[in-house]
């Protein structure tokens, strides 16, 4: 079973002014999905934060790290140049599907500026920050994003990790 991480990147759900509905949306997709999610956590849009984390949360191995929040035109939304900082391997596409499907849904999904990349055998994927958009998001891709886990994985036993 892969393990998964979950990371809020939200400055009032931080300061513990908004409850996080997006973050707990994405752990019941995961354990809908049979996976596992090992670690979660909510912290402010603050780029040095968010580059530890990701690093910490892949660093301790776990397989799939997904944030919501921070991927839009607030200035302070700096969420993507954090998972681009600590990639080694982009992995466009999962954000091109998930942009090519939201579009159906509202063209404001343009205006998600997410990534998602490899880093060592861990990927991190962005969602934008609405439960909503979360659930529209993840549902969409998780089938593809886990046989790219079983990939990934397959090489990390061939390289006996
Ligand atoms: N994607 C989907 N599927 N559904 C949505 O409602 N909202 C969009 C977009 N992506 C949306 C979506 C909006 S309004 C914005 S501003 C961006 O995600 C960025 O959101 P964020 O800043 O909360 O990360």
């Amino acid at each position: 079973m892969y393990r998964c991480g979950v990371i809020t990147v939200s400055d009032k759900g931080a300061a513990g002014e908004r409850e996080d509905i997006s973050g707990a949306v994405i752990r019941e997709v995961l354990r809908e999905a049979g996976l596992e999610v090992t670690r979660y956590e909510i912290i402010p849009d603050d780029l040095e934060t968010i580059k530890s984390r990701l690093t910490a949360y892949a660093d301790d191995g776990l397989d799939l790290i997904l944030t919501t929040g921070g991927t839009g035109f607030s200035p302070r939304d700096v969420t993507p140049e954090a998972t681009k900082a600590v990639t080694e391997r982009e992995a466009p596409g999962v954000c091109e599907a998930i942009r090519a499907h939201s579009m159906c849904i509202t063209n404001r999904a343009m205006l998600s500026r997410a990534v998602c990349g490899i880093r060592g055998y861990s990927v991190i994927l962005n969602l934008p920050g609405s439960p909503k958009a979360v659930r529209e998001s993840l549902e969409y891709v998780l089938d593809a994003l886990v046989h790219g886990l079983d990939i990934l994985s397959a090489s990390a036993s061939d390289c006996a990790r």
